[in-house]
């Protein structure tokens, strides 16, 4: 990404005192030593958004969503990391140097403007023509679809008329040229024919990013024709995997879940149904992407995909997704029905709310889709069953979340309860693990790093919350020790602020060129202590820590000895000798 200088982005950042910018968007009150909201990026009816004065922090303890002053306005206004600078500048009076700003991102950013202006003026078009004489038959196939008036404008639908360069045209005398009209995904040049529109004779479905800014497009064909749906392709402005239909108007629902679905006419027939937190992804699969966006704002996701094989398969794929992200996935049956439109169309409102209030949790899903695999009248069939679901329940690490999905298990398949729970333990003990195709193998990855993960955030959150400690780790922990990104650079980084002799976290967010690594490193500075009150609690909490840190170093650093050049295997002598000097210490702090 094109930056300005370091220093100029802190000037902007440090002017921005964080608790009065976050004051203009969200109620805050004063606890302790910070202060504490509703999350903006979430729903919630407890305060768990809190804002640091002195780290110049925000972090929400209940989604996660955290950061500076720059990343915060980044996500509540879904500017870039520029326009959220540009953005704090004017507030302070700063006029941003144009020169700083390299060539290259200036005219970057000024195509991606002039990419969402051409957007907004084609989906203003389309919404007239949709309105216009010449967009009767589009009209009426929509209101055939039962849409409301009040619905398409909600939805801003409109029509792509049947002239191929009808939009062209119009765009060009708007001012602009070919080869941005291009990029904006609207027209194709041929050099025999000259521009032509990507959308003809189609029903256009703008599509918005969560600011309400016309990104892309999808036309359908009215009636039967290939393709159904013609989508936009990805552009500067428009990522699929970092988007979902719907979600501009899903993400001020009350509705503490979204409905994920699979089409845009589902989406809008969910709305006007009433269930304002429906969303579906863009003729794409299912990301993780998707998932840590929905994230921001529920805590639950219920699948409403279609009801045949490919809406099945599409449901196992997004399952193990929505979890890695920490969300709980439902299932929604709408048999017989295909798709969520079908359904209230045929059953109505009331009879889809009750199928969401009896949507399936999402292992036991998976373990009917697994069903249907065996014959359970055999008893060879049905013995295979409960074993591939025995290795399935391993992916329940906790022993009491096993023993109520065992029971789940045991009771809709009436076995007995001891008898799979022993079959379970069996598994465990021949070291099975769940099938790769029902796991998502990252999940157990991550897992594993989590231990380490924790003691390095935990350690960097207690440095910055109390520099002391700077001086009674520093003989035994270098930022070396710290494995893995963000945790080295930020350590570095963290490390040479004290020797300077100002602790800044905030300001080492804006470091991170990327925005996920931003949120990150924020979340590192705001990890949990939990129970730990007296001093003593401290000194063994921290001993430990910094024993478990320098042991995962050791470890990592063996495994890659080529790195670490020529003394390296010297250094890690010296660094075993430390570790064994560490855990004789009394580590004392005050
Ligand atoms: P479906 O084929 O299930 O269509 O595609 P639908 O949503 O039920 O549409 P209607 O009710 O017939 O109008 C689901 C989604 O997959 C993408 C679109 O996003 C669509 O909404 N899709 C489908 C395409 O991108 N292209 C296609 O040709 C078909
Ligand atoms: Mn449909």
């Amino acid at each position: 990404m094109p930056f300005y200088s370091d220093e100029l982005i802190e000037e902007i950042r440090s002017g921005n005192d964080i608790v009065d910018v976050i004051s203009e968007y969200v109620k805050l009150t004063k606890r302790g030593s910070s202060y504490l909201g509703l999350c903006p990026f979430h729903n919630e009816k407890t305060p768990s958004f809190a804002v640091s004065g002195s780290k110049q922090l925000y972090h929400c303890f209940g989604c996660g969503a955290g950061g500076n002053v720059v990343t915060f306005l980044m996500e509540y206004e879904n500017y870039s990391f520029l326009e959220a600078l540009e953005a704090l500048a004017g507030r302070i009076g700063i006029t941003l140097p144009k020169q700083e700003m390299s060539g290259q991102a200036r005219a970057e950013a000024d195509w991606r403007t002039r990419i969402l202006e051409i957007n907004k003026a084609a989906a203003r078009y389309f919404y007239a023509q949709l309105r216009m004489e010449q967009g009767k038959r589009a009209m009426d196939y929509l209101k055939g679809r039962q849409l409301s008036r009040e619905t398409m404008q909600k939805f801003g639908l409109g029509y792509a008329n049947k002239y191929s360069d009808d939009l062209y045209r119009y765009l060009r005398q708007q001012g602009y040229g070919d080869e941005i009209l291009k990029e904006a995904g609207l027209v194709t040049l041929d050099e025999r024919r000259g521009g032509y529109d990507k959308f003809w004779n189609r029903v256009i479905f703008p599509i918005m990013d969560v600011n309400h800014r016309v990104i892309g497009f999808g036309g359908r064909v009215m009636g039967e024709g290939e393709p159904k749906y013609l989508n936009s392709p990805e552009t500067r402005v428009f990522d699929k995997s970092r988007n979902l239909y719907g979600l501009h108007l899903a993400k001020s629902s009350r509705k503490p879940q979204i409905l994920l679905c699979e089409g845009y006419m589902d989406v809008i027939a969910l709305h006007q149904a009433g269930f304002d937190n429906a969303v579906a992804s863009l003729g794409t699969a299912f990301t993780p992407g998707h998932a840590n966006l929905l994230k921001r704002y529920v805590r639950e996701v219920y699948l409403t995909f279609d009801s045949d094989g490919a809406g099945i398969r599409a449901a196992l794929r997004a399952i193990p997704i929505l979890k890695e992200a920490g969300l709980t996935a439902r299932v929604i049956d709408m048999k017989p029905y295909k798709d969520p439109d079908e359904f209230i169309k045929a059953l109505g409102t009331e009879a889809y709310q009750q199928r969401i209030d009896e949507a399936q949790n999402s292992f036991l899903f998976e373990v009917s889709v697994l069903e249907q695999q065996f014959d359970l009248h055999d008893p060879e069939g049905k013995t295979s069953f409960f074993n591939e679901i025995a290795k399935k329940l391993l992916e329940f690490e906790e022993e009491l979340e096993r023993n109520n999905y065992i029971e789940a298990v045991a009771s809709k398949y009436q076995v007995g309860f001891e008898n799979l729970r022993k079959l379970v333990g069996r598994m465990a003990a021949q070291g099975m693990t769940p099938r790769p195709a029902l796991k998502s193998g990252v999940q157990e990855k991550k897992k594993k790093e989590n231990g380490m993960d924790k003691s390095q955030k935990l350690l960097l959150t207690w440095l910055i919350e109390d520099p002391g400690l700077f001086e009674v780790i520093r003989p035994f922990i270098e930022p070396k020790d710290f494995v893995g990104e963000p945790y080295e650079k930020t350590a570095k980084l963290l490390f040479a602020q004290y020797e300077e002799g100002a602790v800044n976290p905030a300001k080492i967010v804006s470091m991170f060129p990327d925005e996920e690594q931003q949120r990150e490193v924020a979340s590192l500075f705001h990890t949990r202590i939990g129970e730990i009150e007296t001093k003593q609690e401290r000194e063994k909490a921290l001993k430990e820590t910094i024993v478990r840190m320098k042991q995962n170093s050791i470890n990592y650093r063996s495994t890659h000895l080529k790195q670490e050049g020529d003394d390296g295997a010297e250094r890690l002598l010296e660094d075993k000798r430390k570790l064994q000097e560490i855990q004789k210490l009394h580590i004392s702090i005050n």
